[in-house]
């Protein structure tokens, strides 16, 4: 397994892979891999010849007032579970790199990010946007992974390839949940133990909006008070949103239909987690 840093290098490498008709599977990520990123590594090793993950926390996708500088990092680990996954290559670039003095280009892909978290982490699309695009030209992977457990953003990286006329195919795999059904994420670390209780109702609440709609429930309004009320009877949580949208405009729906999806963004004490779940 190489690790490179330097864009250039990594754009060069690629390829000459892609001459030799290697085809390249590539899992962006901010670090600190938990098992939602190892399946996704775990598919493209399937998928491809080559492997590359990336690893860099994009300062462009943090507000002012986010998490970037208390944001995990473990690398000496994120090397262990990348090399289990079998990768071949660690791509680690540096801010210098990524955003020189005088950086001016975003990508804006609209009103797919006027929603959800759109709304709440003002910026933080167009942040995903920009650092997609950028690692996308100097990989040129044939198909980039994604994890479901980020809707939004999966919407958003869709729409930017259509749009942009990049020829990546991107996959989007299952979200991966504890035993006890918490969306993994990397945010989870910073849930004392009874948040770490707490937060379970957020996976409650989507099962519940999920069995309602086997039963014949099509109200979306209905679906939602019910969820936020579950949510809101544990002291530590404080909604962000808990909505019923089209997966793939990200617009609210009124009526649960084919392509809905419940998404829901809570902090459970200062920690805000999201999760959903496909509906229709
Ligand atoms: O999902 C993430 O970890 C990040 O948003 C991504 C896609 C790697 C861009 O920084």
């Amino acid at each position: 397994m190489r690790i490179i840093k330097s864009p250039a290098k990594m754009h060069e490498i690629c390829r000459s892979f892609s001459a030799k008709g290697k085809t390249i599977g590539f899992v962006p990520t901010m670090g600190y891999l938990h098992q939602g990123h190892v399946s996704l590594l775990e598919k493209a090793r399937k998928e491809n010849d080559i492997v590359i993950l990336s690893i860099y926390v994009n300062p462009t996708q943090f507000g002012p007032k986010e998490d970037l500088k208390k944001y995990p990092r473990d690398i000496g680990n994120d090397k262990k579970l990348a090399k289990r996954s079998k990768t071949d290559i660690i791509f680690i670039p540096s801010d210098k790199d990524m955003y020189p003095q005088g950086y001016g280009t975003f990508v804006d892909v609209g009103s797919v990010t006027n929603n959800l978290c759109g709304i709440s982490r003002p910026g933080h699309f167009k942040g995903v946007a920009t650092i997609v695009t950028k690692l996308f030209n100097i990989v040129i992977p044939n198909i980039a992974y994604f994890g479901q457990k980020d809707v939004q953003q999966c919407a958003v990286i869709k729409k930017l390839v259509s749009e942009l006329n990049m020829f990546v195919k991107i996959k989007v795999l299952p979200i991966k949940r504890e035993n006890d059904g918490l969306a993994i994420s990397s945010r989870n670390v910073y849930l004392s133990e009874k948040e770490r209780e707490d937060s379970r109702i957020l996976c409650s609440a989507l099962y519940y909006a999920k069995k309602s709609v086997k039963h014949g429930q099509r109200s979306s309004d209905k679906i939602i008070a019910k969820a936020k009320k579950m949510i809101l009877s544990k002291r530590s949580a404080k909604i962000d949103y808990v909505k019923i949208v089209s997966q793939d405009t990200m617009k609210d729906i009124d009526k649960v239909e084919k392509k809905a999806v419940m998404a829901i963004a809570v902090f459970i004490g200062k920690t805000r987690l999201i999760d959903n779940i496909v509906l229709g």
